[in-house]
């Protein structure tokens, strides 16, 4: 391994989309992150670094620009982190930080695959091909929370599809983003919500990972579901996310919302939010 001379410009350099993954750890403050985890990602075309924050038993997504993620990631390491692992298309680095704090990095070419195509090339087309806005492998607190994963965050065979209808709602939801508010709360009811995959998903999507101050609730006429819902959102310390037992034919509890969701409801009930909406 090489040792390169200057490891803020080595690291800036390695922000781009050759990179597969950077895991950053050794924490001196377990309290504000255990681990972190970034990887490059395309939202709409627009190259951006996902940040995996790890704190206890709790996972936190956000998406940074590379003008934010590099003094971000350069912080982590002076104050944060002793190591950090990363993996290149074409090779693969390791920084250290010493006790003194001088921090170091070493950095080698990978090793070729046969028929000469680095072996990590191939996992990063891979990976794009998917382009999963909540990634397989990466466990999410509520996809734990509801059995959709598990707690390392493999997807349950048994729940694949819903793993995969959640995120083809998000990519709706990714599409309307534009359309909310930006200056205040945005406001969100769910009619009919049932189990609230969706809904916590939702949830997830627009105030962990977008960083936008939103406030949910859920709908359904099941009092069991709902007291479960609550429940999972309280351990989940989902704060502005609360579930209602009602009807939604003659529900008084709000007269404005950004947005109104009502999916796969039964019988009459989406004629009723309709006419709500
Ligand atoms: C098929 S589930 C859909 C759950 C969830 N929205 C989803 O897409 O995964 C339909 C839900 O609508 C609820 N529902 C039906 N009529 C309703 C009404 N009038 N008011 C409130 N909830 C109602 C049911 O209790 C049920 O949980």
């Amino acid at each position: 391994m090489e040792e390169q001379q200057n490891w803020k410009e080595t690291l800036r350099q390695m922000l781009n989309d050759d990179l597969i993954q950077m895991t950053l750890s050794g924490s001196k403050d377990a309290d504000r992150a255990g681990k972190v985890k970034i990887r490059p990602v395309l939202l709409k075309g627009e190259l951006m670094f996902q940040e995996t924050l790890y704190r206890g038993t709790q996972v936190f997504h956000k998406n940074f620009t590379t003008q934010e993620m590099f003094p971000r990631l350069t912080e982590y390491m002076e104050i944060l982190f002793r190591q950090a692992q990363i993996q290149g298309t074409d090779y693969e680095a390791v920084i250290l930080v010493s006790r003194k704090g001088k921090v170091t990095v070493k950095k080698k070419k990978a090793a070729m695959e046969s028929g000469n195509t680095p072996k990590r090339q191939q996992t990063l087309s891979h990976n794009r091909t998917k382009k999963y806005i909540l990634p397989e492998g990466e466990p999410v607190d509520f996809l734990v929370g509801l059995g959709v994963q598990t707690p390392d965050g493999k997807v349950i065979s048994a729940k694949y599809d819903k793993f995969r209808q959640i995120n083809r709602y998000l990519e709706f939801v990714e599409d309307v983003l534009d359309k909310l508010p930006k200056d205040r709360r945005i406001r969100i009811i769910d009619f009919g919500c049932g189990k609230s995959y969706l809904t916590f998903a939702l949830y997830y999507y627009l105030h962990q990972i977008q960083g936008r101050e939103i406030s949910v609730t859920g709908l359904d006429l099941k009092e069991d579901v709902i007291l479960h819902c609550n429940r999972l959102a309280e351990e989940l310390h989902y704060d502005q996310l609360h579930f209602e037992q009602g009807d939604i034919n003659g529900y008084k509890g709000t007269d404005a919302v950004d947005m109104v969701v009502s999916l796969h409801a039964c019988d009459t009930a989406t004629d009723y939010a309709l006419e709500k909406a």
